[in-house]
């Protein structure tokens, strides 16, 4: 067994080495608003610059660093709407309800596509002849107007999914499964499954679907047509251009599902890199807690003035009442009626953290990068979550019970100090959080190493119609199986129908014999 796995990384080992000569020309776009999915596609990207492609990425200024061997064209509009967002409080709005989401959502769509396309350096790179792409890869997001680059350079188009799979992506990927859908907005979502429930969410993410097609779709053909001057039917057909779809989860995390080949798991992709080393006061810190240590955390995008009120000195009083000591993370390094139980750290090196033996227990936002980190260490964890895909995040975990989620909007001292007084003392949630990051690790290569093979077998391989489920071939009725059902009911329901009327019949007759004997 040990020696079948030896040759297996060593033959993998060589499968990496072996066609370094082919480099191509590889274009990524990631206009993303906050830094946590370029720790996602960072890895990737810097790999296959070290492998000899010639990667040139489109990203907003600054985000992510320059990597070696990379060219960057930065969109510097890109960076404006950030600030636009988080000074007008955008983000907030994102939380009222699903109509003001899908609005705010459309028009921001739009401008990233229109601040891309007209961006004067991408238009250079447009205008200039010697220009020209094998693969480009996106995230599945619906920047349909992008697609018109995958046209123009005859490229290969890949997915690469920072956020956990939805329905928009399976249908990108061509991997239709309504029973499994999930929404893209949580917002007003049930996580019951009840019937109720059930029938309301379909028509939550029916509702996605039409928001997608009368709203998002048609802005970006306008601009598509703008730019490339395609045709709309070029762009539905575009749509369908995704070889494969790289999806940063990994079926420990969640629900295991059916996939489609050409989508492929590359859960803790971002855990490539080294952790970020602890300062000697932190560790410490760390060393010295023989109570344990609860590790507190919202995230790097959530700042304190999102936060509700009072959240703070509710937490404060909460930790004062424990044993434990608290590591937390907060950009307002000064508190001054903490407890000493309580010790803020305004950069925290996460990852060094959790791995530490004695952290019993993580808060958090439940970002997908956090989770997958506490995954990793084997943490159980207390999730708070906010915003997008935060609540789907933490619900999976829940449900494997290695965690617990509490609204943040309701939280008060009695329940909350409940609520982590029982996950410490509960020995499950620290034997299942322990037994789960077995199951993530244990991989025949790892996530980065994955990526890559992929990614360079999608330049290889340029034929999609081998990968791709052809939708062709399994029409609705075969694939539920309708045709069947009908079928059994119809012969159940005539056996049924016989029966009754065979009863009915036998009963008329009783009637009237009875009725001659008693007339
Ligand atoms: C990659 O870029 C280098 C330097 O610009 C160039 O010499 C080389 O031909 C490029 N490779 C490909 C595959 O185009
Ligand atoms: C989109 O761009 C317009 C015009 O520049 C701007 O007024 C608007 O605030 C932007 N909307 C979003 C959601 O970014
Ligand atoms: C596009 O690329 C494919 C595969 O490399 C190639 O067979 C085809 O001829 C190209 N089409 C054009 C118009 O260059
Ligand atoms: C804290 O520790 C003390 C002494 O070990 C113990 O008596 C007490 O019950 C603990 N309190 C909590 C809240 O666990
Ligand atoms: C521990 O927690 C789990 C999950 O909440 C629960 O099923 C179990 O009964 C608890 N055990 C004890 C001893 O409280
Ligand atoms: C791609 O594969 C399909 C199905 O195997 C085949 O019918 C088609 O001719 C191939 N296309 C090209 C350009 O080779």
């Amino acid at each position: 067994m040990r020696l079948r796995y030896c040759w297996l990384t060593l033959s993998l080992c060589l499968l990496l080495q072996h066609d370094r000569a082919q480099a191509a020309n590889i274009l990524g776009i990631f206009p993303y608003r906050h830094i946590s999915p370029f720790f996602v596609m960072q890895p990737l990207v810097r790999t296959l610059a070290t492998r000899g492609h010639n990667v040139t990425l489109i990203t907003p200024i600054g985000m992510p660093n320059d990597i070696e061997g990379v060219r960057h064209i930065r969109v510097a509009q890109l960076n404006e709407r950030i600030k636009e967002m988080l000074e007008s409080d955008q983000v907030l709005d994102f939380m009222i309800n699903k109509w003001t989401e899908s609005a705010l959502t459309a028009k921001a769509l739009f401008n990233a596509s229109n601040d891309i396309l007209s961006d004067p350096g991408v238009q250079r790179m447009l205008h200039d002849k010697s220009e020209s792409f094998d693969l480009i890869i996106m995230e599945p997001s619906s920047l349909d107007a992008l697609y018109g680059l995958v046209e123009f350079y005859n490229a290969t188009l890949m997915g690469l999914s920072s956020i956990r799979i939805n329905w928009h992506t399976y249908e990108l990927a061509g991997n239709p499964a309504p029973s499994i859908y999930e929404p893209i907005s949580p917002v007003g979502f049930s996580l019951e499954t009840s019937l109720f429930s059930r029938v309301y969410n379909w028509i939550h993410i029916m509702e996605e679907k039409l928001v997608n097609y009368l709203i998002l779709r048609p802005a970006q053909l306008h601009l598509f047509q703008k730019f490339f001057g395609y045709s709309a039917q070029k762009m539905n057909e575009l749509r369908s251009r995704f070889s494969l779809m790289l999806i940063n989860s990994h079926y420990s995390m969640g629900k295991v599902r059916a996939n489609a080949p050409n989508i492929i798991e590359v859960g803790g992709l971002h855990l490539s890199e080294p952790p970020e080393p602890s300062d000697e006061e932190l560790q410490k810190f760390l060393d010295k807690a023989d109570h344990g240590v609860i590790y507190f955390s919202m995230g790097n995008d959530i700042l304190i003035k999102f936060l509700p009120e009072n959240i703070q000195e509710l937490l404060l009083q909460t930790f004062a009442t424990l044993n434990e000591s608290i590591i937390w993370k907060s950009e307002l390094l000064y508190m001054p009626d903490k407890s000493d139980n309580v010790y803020v750290v305004e950069q925290a090196p996460q990852r060094h953290i959790l791995n530490h033996p004695n952290v019993r227990l993580f808060i958090t936002n439940g970002g997908l990068l956090s989770v997958i980190e506490a995954v990793d260490s084997g943490v159980p964890m207390l999730g708070l979550p906010m915003f997008f895909d935060q609540f789907g995040n933490m619900r999976w975990v829940q449900l494997s019970g290695m965690a617990e989620v509490m609204d943040i909007n309701s939280l008060n001292k009695d329940t909350l100090t409940e609520t982590i007084k029982h996950m410490l003392a509960n020995n499950s949630y620290y034997l299942k959080a322990k037994e789960i990051s077995q199951f993530f690790k244990d991989r025949p290569m790892s996530p980065l190493d994955t990526a890559v093979w992929w990614t360079e077998y999608a330049l290889r391989n340029r034929n999609i119609t081998r990968m791709r489920l052809n939708l062709e071939e399994i029409p609705l009725i075969e694939y539920y199986r309708i045709d069947s059902i009908l079928a059994f009911s119809l012969r159940f329901g005539l056996v049924a129908a016989s029966l009754i009327f065979l009863v009915y019949t036998l009963f008329l007759k009783y009637r009237i014999r009875l009725r001659r004997l008693h007339p």
